[in-house]
This record gives structure tokens, sequence and C-alpha cells, in this order.
């Protein structure tokens, strides 16, 4: 079995999926724009070779390059577990000839208009949206002329985007008025009806588009609520207990999501909103695992390891891990008042005494490191990882380690 894998090495949990692969019996063939000199020695032995590429977002110049490289070998998959990279690995698997998702499947997963449009002609309920492509940063008619048929309150946000950059909510014309002035740089939009409610993930691996394993974790607030105040430390936690009706809503949501975009093998990511009146809303999806450590969170919950489980899904279309949950799971991100670097945390050694034996990570930023731009990376100046089999007793100390610790920087 031999895999390209794009990208072995960033994001950091890509070098777990790496080492998941080899786990499984598979020949490594990394491709990414990390120098080839400075690959970190726990990644070293799993690959067979690597190909560095000066940049991997550009498609074209991965594809000939690779191509090159590769002659006269054959490759049996082609992977990659980000989402910039999705795409990429489609077009090489139809290059190449190789089995697994088609660049039409794929582009259901990453075109946030299409996506919609494929998903609710299977009848699953989707926010009404329009796509609007600018004709220029001056062109503000389209998006007003899509914003009236749509109605207050709505979402506007780029067609491909990720981490809720440039997203706005709009309850009144005045907010209306500010995020067409600020998304004057971004051509093609998504403008959205908005959603009331909780909101949640739905994740799996699947295997031919069966979902072999899933998960469910709820945002504690709604990620663009955590994008939009840095004061907040965003909490996300998976939810032991998926039996209860108002998740399997979402469940039996995201089953039916799988099947209309016609997933093949490999993680999914999705997000669904859960309304006041009860209802179960699509958000979005993507062929890749979620970020920000969920994959960690989904291993904690139960005990497994989906890195090399998804590898073994990826390569040889099975899944031996058990898939009882024996734990809610939170991750608290913690974002330090103050810029520059981090000086000193407060009231983390107390939560640690008190919550002895929940606390499963600790990899808040210490003092003397650097903060980090918490627009850009949901893990903020770090995080702690707590887990706890009842879910209102691991909400209640991921809330407390939310509001008791506090980091300071200067
Ligand atoms: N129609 C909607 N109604 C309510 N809230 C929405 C809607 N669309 C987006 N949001 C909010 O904005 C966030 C970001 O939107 P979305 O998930 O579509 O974009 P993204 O930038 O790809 O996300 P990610 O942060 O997962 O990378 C959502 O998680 C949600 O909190
Ligand atoms: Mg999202």
């Amino acid at each position: 079995m031999r895999v390209l894998f794009l990208g072995p090495t960033y994001p950091q949990e890509m070098l777990q999926f790496t080492r998941g692969l080899a786990e499984v019996g598979a020949k490594v063939y990394g491709v990414g724009d990390s120098p080839r000199r400075a690959l970190p020695a726990s990644v070293r032995p799993h690959l067979e070779d690597y190909l560095e590429v000066p940049r991997i977002l550009d498609e074209d110049a991965v594809i000939e390059r690779a191509s090159a490289w590769l002659r006269g070998r054959q490759i049996d998959r082609v992977l990659t577990n980000w989402e910039p990279t999705v795409l990429l690995a489609a077009r090489l698997r139809e290059r190449w000839g190789v089995p697994g998702m088609s660049v039409d499947a794929v582009t259901g997963f990453r075109d946030k208009q299409l996506m919609k449009e494929r998903v609710a002609a299977a009848g699953v309920r989707v926010p009404k949206s329009e796509r609007v492509v600018r004709q220029s940063a001056a062109d503000t008619d389209s998006v007003r002329a899509a914003a009236s048929r749509i109605g207050l309150p709505l979402i506007i946000k780029p067609i491909a985007g990720a981490g809720s950059a440039d997203t706005y909510s709009c309850r009144d014309q005045a907010q209306l008025d500010a995020a067409i002035e600020a998304t004057r740089h971004v051509q093609d939009l998504s403008v959205e009806e908005y959603i009331e409610g909780e909101e949640f993930t739905y994740d799996t691996i699947c295997v031919d588009g069966q979902p072999v394993y899933e998960n469910v974790a709820q945002y504690l607030p709604k990620p663009l609520e955590a994008r939009s105040h840095e004061w907040i430390s965003p909490v996300i936690i998976t939810v032991r207990d998926m039996h209860q009706a108002k998740i399997q809503n979402g469940v039996a949501l995201g089953r039916q999501v799988l099947k209309a975009l016609g997933m093949g093998d490999g993680f999914t990511h999705m997000e669904w909103f859960y309304t006041p009146k009860g209802e179960a809303v699509f958000g979005e999806i993507g062929c890749r695992p979620g970020g920000a450590r969920l994959v960690d969170q989904m291993n904690y919950t139960g005990d497994v390891d989906l890195f090399r489980e998804w590898a073994r899904a990826s390569c040889w279309k099975a899944f031996e891990a058990p898939t009882a949950r024996k734990y809610n799971t939170g991750i608290v991100f913690k974002r330090a008042k103050g810029r520059g670097r981090i000086t000193r945390i407060d009231g983390l050694e107390t939560f640690k005494r008190q919550h002895r034996g929940f606390v499963i990570e600790d990899e808040l930023l210490r003092p003397g490191t650097a903060r980090r731009d918490w627009k850009a990376t949901l893990v903020s100046d770090g995080y702690l990882m707590i887990r706890h089999p009842d879910w209102d007793e691991c909400k209640r100390m991921c809330f407390a380690a939310a509001t008791d610790i506090t980091m300071y920087a200067e």
C-alpha cells in the first residue's frame, strides 16, 4: 500500500496521521512545503520518501512536480487531512487514476453554496442562502440585493471560508452596512439566513460513505461569538451520550448529508444548529477532521487512536477501535490579557489541585512565551483538556477553568 500524503508535517496533528499510516502498513510518500532538512525526527521513520515543493497551495505546480517525482512508482491512495489541500488531492487522484473521491465530490465539501444546494436537494433543512460574486470592491449593490431577498437577521461570509474569518452576523440595517463595508475585499460571498440556537459538530470516519465512527461535540459559545470577543475562553465538549433525542436529530441529519454529497473514505467534520424549536439545521461540512485538537478530544472520549484508525479506514476500508464512549471531553482555550509575552497565570495550580484526575492536558503557554494571534488560531494561548463521565460535571469544570484561570501578558 503506497500512500501519497499531502502535508505530512503541517498542521501539527499531521505528524500523528503520518505515524498512523505507517502503523497500518502503508509506505508513506510525503509531499509538503516544509523544508526536507527540517522534518521532525519523530516523523522521519514513518516516511518512505518526501518531496519538498516551493508552495503546497500552488496546485498546478505540485501536480507537475509530484508526477515527475513519482515517475514509474505506482501510488494506491492520495490522502490529506487539511482543508486547503482536499481539492489538490482529488486532482492528483484523477490525474493518476487512483481510487478515492473525485474532484466533483470533493467540490461539494469545499464550495459552501454548492454544498448547501446538494444537501437541500436531498431534503435536508439548510439556511436559505445566495451566492454573490462581486464585480468589484465598489460593488455593494449585488450584496444588498441578496440581503433584501434573504431578510434580516442574516450572515455574510466567504464562500471558501475558514476559522470564521470575514464572517458577520447582521441583525439590523446598521450591522448590514458595516458588514458590507468590511467584506469589500472578498469577491465570492454567501449571504445566509441567520439560524438561532446551539451549535454542534458531527464528526465521522467513513468507509464508502458509511460512518464507522461518529462523534458529536458542542461549541460553547458558537464559533462566531468565540471569534468576535477576545475575553471569551472558548469551550468545546464532546458529547458522551449520543443517544439523547436532541443529539440524534443532528446525527440523522449528518448521515443524510454524507449520502447527499457522495462521501467516500476518511474523516468528515460537520457543523449544525439546534434551534429553540427543536429543529436540526445544517451548517457546513468538510471532508477532513476538525482542527484545534478535536481528534485528540475524540481519542480521549473513547480511549482510542483515531490517527491510526483513520489510516486503516483510508487504506484498508477497516476500523478496529471500540466505539463505546467513556467520557465527555472538554477543551478550554485561553487568551491572555495584554499583549506581548505571557507574564503569569493566575488560578491554574488551584484549579488543577481541585480537579485532580480530570485535567488530562495542560498546554497553556508558560511565562516568557510570546502570545499567539487568537483570531488566526482557535488554540490561542493554549488550552486545558478536561474529561468526566458526567456531562454536567464536565461542563461545570470547563466553565470553571474559563472563569477562574487568568493569563496575563505584557
Ligand atoms: N447561517 C448561519 N446562522 C447562524 N450562524 C452562522 C451561520 N453561518 C455561520 N454562522 C456562524 O459563523 C461561524 C462560521 O461560519 P462557517 O462555519 O460557515 O465558516 P468557517 O469560517 O468555515 O468556519 P470554521 O470556523 O469552522 O472554519 C459558524 O460556526 C457559526 O457560529
Ligand atoms: Mg465552520
